[in-house]
């Protein structure tokens, strides 16, 4: 019943900032998605016998990859597989999965916050047994396994019935199909204070949350329409479809902007969310006020306490280094320990399972903590109605209020897509030649006091990772960074981001691209943006 097929690499399974992404058609190719799943096995230890968590978002193409899934984790020697039903899996809900039931690790399909269909993207990601991201020394033996791959072992068997919850055997291998829903929403009820969160909405408190057609329908409706008595329509999009209703699953300003008009209307919600295809991201908003990723991650650490599942305070706080510094004033205040990391949920894991940080947080809108080892959106989500329920104020108030207390932090990020890869590259490689020169120089006005390539040093396992994002200080703590994105899947996307710290509240009401206008185009002046993308402007802005 087991087969070993001969097969031959492909050059291009490097996994990026979040596993391997390629369109459909490229996961197609034969033996594509085979080889990638051998090389994760081959670049593994000890798994026999052992369990493994198989699921996804839901996209086109899941159902055929997991079944190859399972039938390959059989082969390899796997005890057994955990997998949702449907093939359903949200990535934070995986991430609790394979915590719960201590499994050795998983397999989580999806593209995240990409496109879905037959032309769209696809993605396969590792997860090791304390539920986040494969480290880098992992990521790294699977792309060079897949580099000399020459056969992969599956077994010859049919498929499994994914839409039936139940037990049943795969060639010696048990394959339990799961719930999605019900464990995952089971954590949220111990973290957070359902009650409060109830009695905020039986008392009129609107709140309307966008699931894009992915991952998260099934979430939202069982935790907010279920157990917090919202009213039936309060999910919006709830049924995850293969192609996100050709919507781009991503929520943001700019892909969610249907539910921030609507928030936004004076007829609206008072609170409205979105997650993107596979449920780690969030975009938070209130009547009145967006909460910007970077603002979520400083204002859910100074207010923690008012949820139950973190009633004892907070261990320290991460975020990635493009993130705004709003967080590490919180940290400063609670005297607790402020980590900035590369780019990348995987740098959170060993600082959360060393005990160092609780709470962590990405200008990407992800936020979330140790309670899995993933982002999560719907935990932020129900973190900020907790906030509001335990503080009787708006959204507005409790971020007014923030500021006042902190200072503001504005910050933007600026995205040019689809620019071609040699010039974003070129683009980088000059700016990197500058770098020593900088400091001491004056860009559009501003006196640059420190200039640099970011490099990480994990305290924890002391590795390193060089070329993270090139950073220019400015004196009075402004600055720009930029990076090229790790997670596209045609030509390249430089990200520019941009942050201005203002303590004075009485300069907190300006408009976001208004007060970071002379840094917007400080970065012009020292990167020549337009010259190397040959785009006036950038393609997105959040
Ligand atoms: C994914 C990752 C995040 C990362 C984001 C943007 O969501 O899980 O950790 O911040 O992508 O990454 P990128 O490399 O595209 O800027
Ligand atoms: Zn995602």
């Amino acid at each position: 019943m087991i087969l070993t097929v001969s097969t031959k690499p492909y050059a291009d399974q490097k996994p990026g900032t979040s596993g391997l992404r390629k369109k459909v058609p490229v996961f197609q190719q034969e033996n594509y998605a085979e080889n990638f799943i051998q090389a994760i096995f081959d670049s593994l230890e000890g798994f026999e016998g052992q369990t493994l968590v198989i699921g996804g978002d839901g996209r086109y193409y899941n159902r055929e990859v997991i079944q190859v899934a399972l039938k390959m984790a059989a082969a390899n020697g796997f005890g057994k597989v955990m997998v949702g039903k449907g093939g359903i899996l949200s990535t934070p809900a995986a991430s609790h999965v394979i915590r719960k039931y201590h499994a050795f690790g998983g397999i989580v399909l999806s593209a995240s916050h990409n496109p879905g269909g037959p032309t769209e993207d696809f993605g396969i990601k590792y997860n090791i047994g304390n539920g986040g991201p494969a480290p880098e020394k992992i990521t790294d033996a699977i792309f060079d396994r897949t580099r000399n791959i020459d056969s992969y072992k599956i077994a010859d068997v049919a498929d499994i019935d994914l839409d039936t919850v139940g037990s049943f055997d795969l060639a010696g291998m048990t394959v339990e199909v799961i719930d999605p829903v019900t464990d995952y929403a089971d954590l949220m009820e111990t973290l957070f204070d359902f009650p409060a969160i109830r009695s905020l909405i039986s008392g009129g408190f609107r709140v309307v949350i966008d699931s894009m057609s992915a991952v998260t329908g099934p979430y939202a409706v069982e935790i907010l329409e279920k157990r917090l008595g919202a009213p039936a329509g309060s999910v919006r999009n709830e049924v995850p479809l293969p192609d996100f209703g050709h919507h781009h699953p991503d929520p943001n300003l700019v892909h969610a902007k249907e539910l921030y008009d609507d928030v936004m209307s004076a007829d609206g919600p008072d609170f409205g969310a979105a997650s993107d295809g596979d449920g780690d991201r969030n975009m938070v908003v209130g009547k009145g006020m967006f909460v910007t990723p970077s603002d979520s991650l400083a204002m859910i650490a100074a207010n923690a306490t008012c949820a139950p599942g973190y009633r004892q305070g907070i261990a320290g706080i991460a975020r990635s280094m493009p993130t705004s510094a709003a967080a590490d004033r919180v940290a400063e205040k609670l005297g607790i320990g402020m980590y900035e990391t590369p780019t990348g949920w995987k740098f959170f894991g060993n600082l959360m399972d060393a005990g160092k940080v609780t709470v962590c947080g990405e200008e990407s809108f992800g936020t979330g903590s140790d309670h899995v080892r993933e982002k999560d959106g719907l935990w932020a989500v129900l973190f900020w109605l907790n906030i509001v329920a335990a503080r009787k104020q708006s959204v507005k108030e409790i971020v007014e209020a923030h500021w006042a207390e902190y200072g503001r932090n504005y910050y933007s990020r600026h995205d040019y897509e689809g620019v071609d890869t040699d010039n974003a590259n070129a683009l980088v490689t000059a700016l990197r030649a500058k770098l020593g020169s900088l400091p001491g120089t004056t860009i559009n006005g501003l006196v640059v006091s420190a200039a640099d390539d970011f490099a990480y040093h994990d305290p924890i396992d002391h590795s390193v990772s060089k070329n993270q994002g090139i950073r220019i200080l400015f004196e009075g703590g402004s600055r720009i960074v930029f990076r090229l994105s790790g997670t596209g899947t045609s030509g390249a996307t430089l990200r520019l981001y941009v942050e201005r710290y203002e303590p004075d509240a009485s300069r907190h009401g300006i408009e976001t691209q208004a007060a970071l206008a002379d840094l917007i185009a400080a970065a012009e002046e020292v990167a020549e943006i337009k010259r190397y993308t040959g785009m006036n402007e950038p393609t997105v802005i959040t």
